[in-house]
């Protein structure tokens, strides 16, 4: 039971708020009528965003949308940033590991790209309003 607790505490003490927004970023894909694939997505989506992610970090990383080879160039390495930048690329890795279908895996790797078919904008919807 104890270990239990402490094990609860831990998870939300690093992941909590990670947690919420997969979580709630698949409720609001359901009730937009979204299949379990994009579900998975939405769940999976952010999986390989650093715990430590500051608020400096996501600002960078729009401001640098405008420049994609120094964004490419600072998303090599191990740095909380570097991995940031590169947490599309790097969770659908993981997810097509994991064993996610190639729907899924796309899906992640292009959430932080404009979108271009109708999963992917439904994806992009519910990941911006499932923002803290
Ligand atoms: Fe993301
Ligand atoms: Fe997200």
């Amino acid at each position: 039971m104890l270990h239990r607790v402490q094990q609860t505490a831990r998870y939300l003490g690093s992941a909590g708020a990670d947690d919420r927004h997969a979580t709630e970023t698949a409720r609001i894909l359901r009730q937009l009528g979204a299949d379990e694939e994009l579900v998975v997505a939405g769940i999976l989506h952010d999986a390989a965003k650093p715990a430590n992610t500051l608020l400096w970090h996501r600002v960078a990383g729009v401001l640098l949308d405008a420049a994609p080879r120094v964004r490419a160039r600072l998303a090599r390495g191990r740095s909380t940033f570097a991995r940031y930048l590169d947490h599309a690329r790097r969770g659908a890795e993981m997810a097509r590991n994991d064993g996610a279908s190639e729907r899924v895996v796309r899906l992640i790797a292009r959430h932080h790209q404009r979108p271009v078919t109708e999963d992917e904008r439904l994806l992009a919807r519910a990941d911006r309003e499932a923002l803290p």
